[in-house]
């Protein structure tokens, strides 16, 4: 029933190549100094990659790119292809279209449960217009504001 955003998180692997994932567990942490989190399932085939990355990316991705977030949640499809990027901090690819983008320093990463918690430390971030993709009871979906919010 909890309505999040929709984030892709990229990093760029020893070999150049790029990998991203799906990921609605992104949150922000801390204001001072900016820290975000998110949280990786300990089976996901990014793991070892993200672990020894020294950088990640948090795309955070608008109604109009519903179909890449379907894309980056599936296995054995080349995600990347046809995507346009720029590079960001660490080779991290930035999804061109996106709503805004966190440029992350990976801070720690530790393991609870079956998934790995990783928290990075934002050196630049950057928005655009738009409106942001949501997620909520398994399913895809648009927020916007309520037209006449109630007076107390
Ligand atoms: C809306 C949505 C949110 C998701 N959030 C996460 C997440 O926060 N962490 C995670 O590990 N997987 C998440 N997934 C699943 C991954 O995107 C999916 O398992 C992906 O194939 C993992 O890629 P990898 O195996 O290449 O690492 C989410 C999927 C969807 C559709």
């Amino acid at each position: 029933m909890f309505a999040t955003g929709v984030t892709i998180v990229t990093t760029q692997a020893a070999d150049g190549g790029f990998i991203g994932l799906t990921a609605n567990s992104f949150n922000s942490l801390s204001l001072d100094p900016p820290l975000v989190l998110w949280s990786l399932g300990v089976r996901a085939g990014s793991r070892d990659t993200f672990l020894s990355a020294t950088h990640f990316a948090v795309n955070v991705l608008s109604t109009r790119q519903l179909p890449l977030a379907m894309r980056f949640a599936r296995a054995g499809t080349n995600r990347f292809a046809g995507v346009s990027v720029h590079a960001g901090l660490g080779g991290a690819p930035l999804i061109d279209g996106a709503l805004a983008w966190f440029e992350c320093e990976t801070r720690t990463h530790y393991r609870h449960g079956d998934h790995l918690l990783f928290i990075g430390e934002v050196k630049r971030c950057a928005r655009a217009q738009g409106s942001g993709l949501v997620f909520q009871q398994g399913g895809f979906g648009v927020a916007g504001p309520i037209a006449e919010e109630p007076r107390e």
